[in-house]
């Protein structure tokens, strides 16, 4: 049957969509960006019709209704992500959080360790040939479609068509939805100054010819700063946001020397403005793939120069990260910072950065720890941690002692607190600092 044929069949109205989701169903939902926003409206509109509906997701950026006091009965959360709109819900006990790398969701589909029973996902309109593209979200969002049960798919005119392994084919949609809506937008951060310093220090460990991998927020961006006089720099990214397309209309960024993807910058996810979602439209020089291959250490280990810049939460003087939690309280997850970590590490050029301003809450707490908060969880272990860097210097720890890591990290904090940190490394390890 042509495609076209197809796509009229399984055309329904929201309202009537979301009744293919049943009580007691686990639906995985795209997230970030590509949130389908019409179908989570729709879903929630219609709970009184369910009973324990599970909710799986990672970066919530709409409001996260189904997660809300009153919602317990109809929904329950299950977060690999906590956000601003899931935190509290899981601090008291409404919805649960459960630990992931990052490029292992989708084998928890395939596994069956977490079915997918419905995958709600937001895709573009179909091509000639009938493939919606799933634009600003490829990351977990394809692989559940691809092992959903069933997939109930928002067809956004205005999402943009992201190249690489990003399509879908109308007939692997059970049932879907036409809507037009702008795609999510997250607005640039305020760089301060404690950021460009950051950003300097990091930039100063990036040669040319490398290819980066970029968390989420300022400081990132900031590193971005800095870049402008390098030379043909590589993308390879769980997700990036506007400050990489200036760097490509710039010339900085042009993937020349890239050993996996010449020429293509790779990436699972996209945040940021109108400005990013114009840009990957169609340009064949971005590829989006799933998480699983994009952040599969075996994968980032084949890229020349590879280096990965993320951010934490607290770091103990022995160098353990924690960069999810504060104490018992989970602010967000594991991300892919491990995967990038550890792909990185097996590399035999490249280098993992963890860069924090050195005080936390205005100043008034260190990042820098003698012992993590209790509760605190350790993201990235002192085992697989190399440059820790913040607005007063570069810590390098891999190769040394637990003595000498310590006296780095002490040399990078924050003026107001390495007295009482030298005290605490004179206690531990018995010498003078
Ligand atoms: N003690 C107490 N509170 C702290 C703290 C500390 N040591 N460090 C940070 N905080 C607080 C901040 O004050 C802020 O609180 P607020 O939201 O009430 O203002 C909150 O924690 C978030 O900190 P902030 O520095 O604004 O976060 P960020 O946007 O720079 O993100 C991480 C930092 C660590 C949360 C984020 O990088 C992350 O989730 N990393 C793990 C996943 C990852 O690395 N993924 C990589 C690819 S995207």
């Amino acid at each position: 049957m042509n495609w076209k044929e197809i796509y009229k069949r399984k055309l329904v109205k929201p309202e009537e969509a979301v009744t293919y989701i049943k009580s007691g169903d686990r639906v995985v939902v795209g997230h970030a960006a590509g949130e389908p926003t019409v179908l989570i409206d729709a879903m929630v509109a219609n709970r009184e019709n369910y009973r324990n509906v599970e909710i799986v997701n990672l970066v919530v950026l709409g409001t996260g209704e189904y997660a809300k006091p009153g919602m317990e009965e109809y929904f329950h959360e299950n977060s690999m992500f906590a956000s601003a709109s899931t935190r509290e819900a899981i601090e008291s006990g409404r919805a649960d959080f459960t630990p992931c790398f990052f490029h292992e969701v989708p084998k928890l589909f395939r596994k069956g360790y977490l079915t997918v029973d419905v995958a709600l996902v937001q895709v573009s309109s179909p091509d000639e040939h009938g493939y919606c593209s799933f634009g600003v979200s490829n990351d977990y969002t394809k692989p559940a479609a691809q092992y959903a049960k069933v997939v109930i798919a928002e067809v956004n005119d205005k999402m943009p068509r992201t190249m690489g392994d990003s399509f879908i084919h109308i007939s692997d949609i059970d049932y879907l939805i036409e809507t037009s809506h702008k795609i999510i937008e997250l607005q640039p951060p305020s760089i301060g100054k404690v950021e460009k310093k950051i950003g300097e220090n990091c930039a100063s460990l990036i040669e040319d010819g490398s290819t980066l991998q970029l968390g989420i927020g300022a400081i990132p961006e900031a590193v971005l700063l800095f870049l402008k006089d390098k030379k043909d720099l590589g993308i390879h990214s769980e997700m990036i946001s506007d400050g990489v397309v200036e760097l490509v209309e710039a010339g900085v960024i042009t993937n020349k020397m890239k050993t996996l993807h010449p020429g293509i910058s790779v990436v699972s996810f996209l945040m940021g403005t109108k400005r990013l979602y114009d840009f990957v439209d169609n340009n064949p020089s971005v590829e989006m793939y799933p998480v699983n291959y994009v952040n599969n250490p075996i994968t980032i280990m084949k890229n020349y120069k590879m280096v990965s810049i993320n951010s934490c939460v607290q770091v103990d003087i022995m160098g353990q990260v924690c960069s999810e939690c504060i104490g018992l309280k989970q602010i967000s997850g594991v991300g892919g910072q491990v995967d990038f970590v550890r792909g990185v590490n097996m590399s035999e050029d490249g280098i993992s950065i963890i860069a924090i301003p050195s005080t936390a809450s205005k100043g008034k707490i260190s990042k820098i720890v003698s012992l993590l908060d209790v509760g605190a969880v350790v993201t990235t272990s002192r085992t697989d941690v190399d440059y820790i860097v913040t607005e007063y210097g570069i810590a390098q720890l891999k190769g040394k002692s637990l003595r000498n890591r310590a006296r780095a990290l002490i040399n990078i904090a924050h003026p107001d607190f390495i007295e009482e940190l030298k005290v605490e490394f004179t206690n531990r390890f018995k010498s003078a600092f």
